[in-house]
This record gives structure tokens, C-alpha cells and sequence, in this order.
């Protein structure tokens, strides 16, 4: 059965077809912008809220788990292409697990943590919507959702600037990539919106500007669930104290991990 050629399931089909070479040009530095400025653009990030539990969504093989576990952090990698998580589990430095954003949503992962991080793994429509909506019973109080992703300024093109599928391509990557995943672009106001419908506040927003063509080489939100932020400012001994002995309502408190 042929797939939609743009569409959530798509994106996921590609990516496993281009688990090797992904990892190979992640591991080698292949990509000048990640190696210049956008790695340590999101390490910085994630570190900014001292977290001591995080998740990777989207880990691909694994480098900002590696990366943020060698700083003593409990760090979860997930990901949905089986053979994108065998490169990370192999190089070790985290927990692992294959997981689909449509699977995080219905209830799979059974964890909560201090930060969920996703780097460049935001590339689909339906799939992201329903990520998003699961977020907050992931987060711990005061937990962060904290995205990077392509600017939408730079990544719109020649195409009108308004939400919707895009082909994808590798150009400027090696002859081994096949397939490209196609990808759903969002304007700044549909991710601002996103946030905002799904229950967040945004904190910050970051663009880490490239050092070579002086442009946003991505965008960084950095985002609480609202309610909290707004029960927390208006309860401040809540804030530095282990919510679970302050009676903070059950959904505000940290689950065992049991998967
Ligand atoms: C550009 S790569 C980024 C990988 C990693 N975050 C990094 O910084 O190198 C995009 C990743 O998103 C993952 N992905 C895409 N759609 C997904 C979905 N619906 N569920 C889980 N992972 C998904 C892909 O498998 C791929 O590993």
C-alpha cells in the first residue's frame, strides 16, 4: 500500500530508511550549523533549568542524551524508528526506548520529569498536535517543554508564509541519504498558538543566530505548564519544596517510572 507522501506516517517511514547515514553524518559533525552553534544552543537551554530528570523526545541516535547524561542528569531517549534507537542504546550513555509521539500520547510512557527536550524532531502535523496535549502530564511541577526547531522565517522559502506540508530534501548532505521525510511547517504564531492551546506558557523564546551568515540558525521555546506557572507564583513556598508535602494537587506530582 503506497503512504501519503506527506503525512505523519511518511515522516517516520523515512527516517527509518535513513537511520544509517543520519547517524553517521550526527556523528561525524557533518552538519556546520548544529556543529556551530545549535548543539550547544539546546545543551544550554535544558541546563538553564537545572533539571535532574529529562526527556529526548525524537533522540535519533542519541547525542543530547549522551550529552546531557555525562552532566549526572537521569536522561530518557525516545524514538520511533527501532533502528535509530539500536545506534543510541549501542553507544550507550542513557535509557533508550522506541516510542512514537502517537504512542507518548496514548499513554506509553508511564514517566515524569523535570524537562522534555526536543531537538529538530518536531516534523510532523497530527502527530505533534497530540504530543503536545500529552506533554504536561509528563512534566513534574515546574517542569519545561523546550523545543528547537527550524525558524520559521528562514526555513518558509519561496512558499507562502502559512502552515503546511512541505516536501523534504537532502541537499547538502552525502549521496547515502534516500526517501527525505517530508515535514509540516508552522508559522511563529501557529507555534505560539500550539503552546498555547495545549495548556503551556512560553518563558523564553532563543534564536541562536548562525556565526558565519549572521542569521537565526533555529528558534528555542522554552515553556511551563500555565497553571502551575500561575499556582506557583501565587503559592511561592511551593516553589523550592517537594510539592508532593505541600498537597499539591496529584497531577502536579511525579509518577514512578515503571517503563
Ligand atoms: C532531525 S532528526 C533529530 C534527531 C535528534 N533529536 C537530534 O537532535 O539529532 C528527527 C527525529 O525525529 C524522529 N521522529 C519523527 N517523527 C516522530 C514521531 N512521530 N515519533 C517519534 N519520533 C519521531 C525521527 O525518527 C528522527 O530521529
Amino acid at each position: 500500500m503506497s503512504r501519503d507522501p506527506l503525512s505523519d506516517v511518511k515522516i517516520v517511514e523515512s527516517w527509518g530508511k535513513n537511520a544509517l547515514p543520519w547517524t553517521k553524518a550526527v556523528r561525524d559533525g557533518q552538519i556546520d550549523s548544529r556543529r556551530l552553534i545549535t548543539n550547544q544552543a539546546i545543551v544550554e537551554a535544558v541546563l538553564s533549568r537545572s533539571p535532574r530528570t529529562v526527556l529526548d523526545l525524537g533522540c535519533g541516535e542519541g547525542w543530547l542524551t549522551r550529552e546531557l547524561a555525562a552532566r549526572q542528569i537521569q536522561v530518557t531517549g525516545v524514538d520511533a524508528v527501532p533502528d535509530l534507537i539500536e545506534k543510541a542504546q549501542s553507544a550507550g550513555g542513557g535509557d533508550f526506548r522506541v516510542a512514537s509521539y502517537e504512542e507518548i500520547a496514548a499513554g506509553k510512557l508511564k514517566i515524569s520529569v523535570d524537562v522534555m527536550v526536543c531537538n529538530f524532531a518536531l516534523l510532523g502535523h497530527k502527530s505533534v498536535e497530540a504530543m503536545f496535549r500529552a506533554a504536561p502530564s509528563l512534566l513534574n511541577a515546574h517542569g519545561a517543554l523546550i523545543i528547537q526547531t527550524l525558524h520559521p522565517i528562514m526555513a518558509c522559502g519561496d512558499f507562502p508564509y502559512q502552515d503546511g506540508w512541505r516536501e523534504g530534501s537532502w541537499t547538502g548532505f552525502s549521496a547515502d541519504f534516500t526517501d527525505p521525510a517530508p515535514w509540516y511547517f508552522r508559522t511563529m504564531e501557529s507555534w505560539i498558538k500550539l503552546f498555547r492551546d495545549s495548556g503551556f506558557q512560553l518563558l523564553e523564546v532563543r534564536e541562536p543566530v548562525h556565526p558565519k551568515t549572521r542569521k537565526p540558525a533555529s528558534v528555542i521555546f522554552i515553556a511551563e505548564v500555565a497553571d502551575r506557572v500561575f499556582a506557583l507564583a501565587s503559592k511561592p513556598d511551593l516553589r523550592d519544596t517537594d510539592s508532593a508535602q505541600h498537597g499539591v494537587p496529584a497531577r502536579f506530582t511525579s509518577q514512578p517510572a515503571t517503563s
